[in-house]
């Protein structure tokens, strides 16, 4: 399973990318209004540190505006992903960059037909929102399921990214459910390093140690 970073935020980037286990980075416009940096150069800094997939997200909601972002933000390397909202425009832009052989990642997806359409369009990433599905009663890891089953039985090769993950429990269930890639905030990379009997074990280790040996 791969792991991206969901943020805009160079030093949290820095931090999880020196873990060693960082496979790419998701940045959207209200992650990099946070930062209020220009999006262009961020994307650069990103780049310069991690060398897996960096999508960065147009603004532009019609298809010409879409592509002329996207040409301007391929630029800057190699391996930047565009991000696109799964729309009618999104769809179109989404089929030409991937005909021109640009990888994409379409985004805002909460409901399984809009995963089916962008496999067809040749998307190279799918992003569905659990966490905000699980926001308004409905179940984000059912979406994940029902996404896997889909791409399963027609072999598509879209990667599934199991996007707005909260909490350690998502991640172990979008493991389970095959998810391909989870993207997540750097607060729950941690987290998925933690359990306290680890911290009492490796205390009680230590004590048991200096007993015996002193030190
Ligand atoms: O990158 C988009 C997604 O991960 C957003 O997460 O927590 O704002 O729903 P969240």
């Amino acid at each position: 399973m791969e792991l991206y970073i969901d943020t805009a935020n160079l030093d949290e980037i820095k931090q999880a990318n020196d873990l060693g286990v960082l496979d790419g980075v998701t940045t959207n416009p209200s992650l990099i209004a946070k930062e209020k940096i220009d999006y262009g150069k961020r994307l650069e800094e990103i780049c310069r540190v991690v060398k897996g997939p960096v999508s960065a997200e147009v603004i532009s909601v019609e298809y010409e505006g879409m592509m002329k972002e996207a040409g301007e933000r391929a630029k800057i390397a190699p391996n930047i992903v565009i991000k696109l909202p799964i729309t009618v425009d999104g769809l179109r832009a989404c089929k030409a960059l991937s005909d021109k052989g640009v990888k994409t990642n379409m985004t805002l997806c909460f409901q399984p037909l809009q995963a089916l359409m962008v496999a067809k369009a040749g998307a190279f990433l799918v992003s569905p929102f659990i966490g905000r599905l699980d926001d308004v009663a409905e179940d984000g890891m059912d979406l994940i399921q029902r996404i896997r089953q889909i791409y399963d039985n027609f072999g598509y090769k879209t990667k599934l990214l199991a996007a707005s993950v909260r909490h350690p429990k998502h991640m172990v269930d979008c493991a389970l459910a095959g998810a391909d890639v989870a993207t997540v905030p750097f607060s729950v990379i941690k987290q998925m390093l933690q359990h306290p009997l680890t911290d009492v074990g490796l205390k009680k280790f230590l004590e048991d140690y200096k007993k015996a040996f002193g030190g």
